[in-house]
């Protein structure tokens, strides 16, 4: 068996030279991280379930017009990806505060915010994705001001898309993280969406109880992540439960 040349190796996945030029193999790995990698492990079967809600979020993305670099799944663990150029930041969208936001602003975890936030943070480990303002992301040249416009408008119909996907089967999207890519096309750029949507990088509360089924298991301590993961899983008609 020939031996595939790595792209680059993350915290939860590696990327590896795909079969045709411009595009990427990404493979989701078990291990969990957070804090900064302060807080670490590896979850049975984490990657398998990421794979799969991330293709299910990213093809309907893509169905409706939202760009994204996913083609298609290729395994459990594999989907193949246009490569892009990955834009340094962090883009999250709030619609309920929680986490950082509630640490920051001493407002209470669960209150509904008024309008979807967005915030920007510098991907950079050593730093510890600090956030930043537009202002940062024009001065250093991480992004033009047309990016920056076109990641808003990405990072906002995602929400939409996403935020009623999820009610449809009982879960109150309360934030998410995404990624933005560079993809050229002739004389054109386009934005796409770049590396994964799943449960690791959103808050998912069940509606009814508040139960959370998403990474924040992980932080806090507070039961079987594969479980809830499945859960989201379920519920939005992917696998089977024990599937
Ligand atoms: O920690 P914080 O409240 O800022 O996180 C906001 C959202 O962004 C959460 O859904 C979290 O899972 C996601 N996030 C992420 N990767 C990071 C930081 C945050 O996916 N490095």
């Amino acid at each position: 068996m020939a031996r595939r040349r790595l792209v680059y190796e993350g915290k939860a996945k590696i990327l590896y030279e795909g079969p045709e030029p411009g595009t990427l193999i990404q493979h989701f790995k078990d291990d969990a991280t957070a804090f900064n990698a302060e807080k670490r492990d590896v979850i049975e079967g984490k990657g398998v379930l990421n794979n799969r809600i991330s293709e299910h979020i990213m093809s309907g993305l893509n169905s409706i017009g939202v760009p994204t670099h996913f083609i298609k799944r290729l395994n459990m663990r594999e989907q193949l990806v246009r490569a892009c150029e990955i834009i340094p930041l962090e883009v999250v969208v709030r619609n309920v505060a929680a986490g950082s936001l509630s640490k920051r602003l001493g407002i209470e975890e669960g209150t509904a915010l008024p309008r979807p936030i967005i915030e920007f943070y510098y991907k950079d480990d050593k730093l510890g994705d600090p956030m930043v303002t537009e202002e940062h992301i024009l001065a250093f040249n991480w992004a033009s001001q047309q990016d920056v416009d076109d990641i808003i408008a990405l990072a906002l119909r995602v929400n939409d898309f996403l935020a009623g996907m999820m009610l449809g089967v009982g879960i109150r999207l309360v934030d998410f993280k995404i990624e933005c890519g560079r993809i050229y096309e002739g004389d054109f750029q386009r934005i796409v969406v770049a590396d994964e949507i799943s449960p690791d990088s959103c808050r998912l509360w069940d509606l009814r109880t508040g139960r959370k089924l998403d990474k924040d298991v992980f932080r806090r301590d507070l039961g079987s992540l594969t479980d809830a993961y499945a859960e989201v899983a379920s519920r939005l008609g992917i696998m089977p439960r024990g599937g």
